[in-house]
């Protein structure tokens, strides 16, 4: 599994700095939905689940925290710690955050409205569907 970054074009002058995000631009994909995280408490993990279909593009847009990723083989850990680079999850990404910063603002765009029914919460099963997935490639 290869990590896809995305980096930000930032606008910048003596005022400070602007990022601007457009779907099918620098968002891969057309944006039903943006959510944000924030005021996470200590030693609290967040996500812990794949989608079926969902794409989301991650950006900690203040503060830190990190990001693992799992695509049912490999597992990675990312330090999200800056506002112009997102991290692309495709479907089927097991992702858990963790050591958040008090700080820390996780901003999230997804292609497409919440639907409990998308979410695959067990890990169990997301492995499951993994090898059903390989075995019929
Ligand atoms: P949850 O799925 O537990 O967050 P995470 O898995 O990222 O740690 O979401 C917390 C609650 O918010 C849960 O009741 C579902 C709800 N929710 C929405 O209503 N809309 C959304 O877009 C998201 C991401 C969550």
């Amino acid at each position: 599994m290869k990590i896809e970054y995305i980096e930000f074009n930032v606008l910048g002058d003596n005022r400070g700095s602007l990022i601007a995000l457009e779907e099918e631009n620098e968002v891969p994909f057309q944006i039903k939905r943006v959510y944000y995280i924030f005021d996470t408490q200590v030693n609290v993990k967040r996500g812990l689940h794949a989608h079926k279909e969902l794409e989301q593009l991650m950006i900690c847009i203040n503060g830190s925290c990190k990001l693992s990723l799992d695509d049912g083989q490999t597992k990675l850990e990312i330090l999200l710690d800056t506002p112009s680079k997102g991290i692309r999850i495709r479907k089927m990404i097991w992702h858990e955050m963790y050591e958040f910063s008090q700080d820390c603002i996780l901003m999230v765009l997804a292609d497409d409205f919440y639907s409990e029914s998308d979410y695959i919460r067990n890990y169990l099963e997301f492995q499951k569907a993994y090898e059903m997935k390989r075995d019929s490639n």
